[in-house]
């Protein structure tokens, strides 16, 4: 299993994993998907974004999203799909229209933070049937901290997928 994972199985995530490991933990040491990456731990930097569709208790269906995994309890996913960046586009397969356009708009330096704001996005644009407005894809970027870019780059490369 190494892209789009769906915890709807006990066998997949039961008894075996303490109610302490977050999904970064069980993405990164257990199942060895180390793409999603971590650093502050407590919901402040982004890095460690994934994208969930889960169970919408207010409307009944289920809702797209973004999720800071290092904030979630893995035992509390029940019925969640989880994507990764490793299930959205790689070098073999090709890359995802966010990844590729962030790298064509010089936003990437260090790269530490790119996949959670490739994911940001990435769930933004789904969760919208890719149809948003400059001002909403701004909105977004509370989300997210990068420390070499300025910004600039990242958000130019987003709101090209503004209508
Ligand atoms: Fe910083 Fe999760 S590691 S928000």
């Amino acid at each position: 299993m190494n892209s789009s994972m769906m915890f709807k199985d006990d066998a997949l995530v039961g008894s075996e994993v303490d109610s302490d490991v977050t999904v970064n933990d069980y993405l990164r040491n257990i199942l060895n998907l180390r793409g999603t990456k971590y650093m502050c731990k407590e919901g402040g930097c982004g890095a460690c974004i994934v994208a969930v569709t889960a169970p919408d208790p207010y409307t009944g269906g289920r809702r797209r999203m973004s999720v800071n995994s290092c904030l979630v309890s893995i035992t509390s996913c029940q019925d969640w799909e989880i994507t990764t960046i490793e299930g959205i586009g790689d070098r073999r397969t090709g890359y995802h229209p966010v990844q590729r356009t962030l790298a064509e708009y010089n936003g990437t330096q260090c790269g530490y933070c790119s996949v959670g704001w490739v994911m940001s996005m990435y769930s933004l644009l789904e969760a919208n049937h890719y149809d948003l407005t400059q001002h909403q894809i701004e909105n977004s970027f509370g989300s997210n901290l990068c420390r070499c870019t300025g910004y600039r780059p990242i958000l130019d490369a987003f709101k090209s997928f503004a209508k």
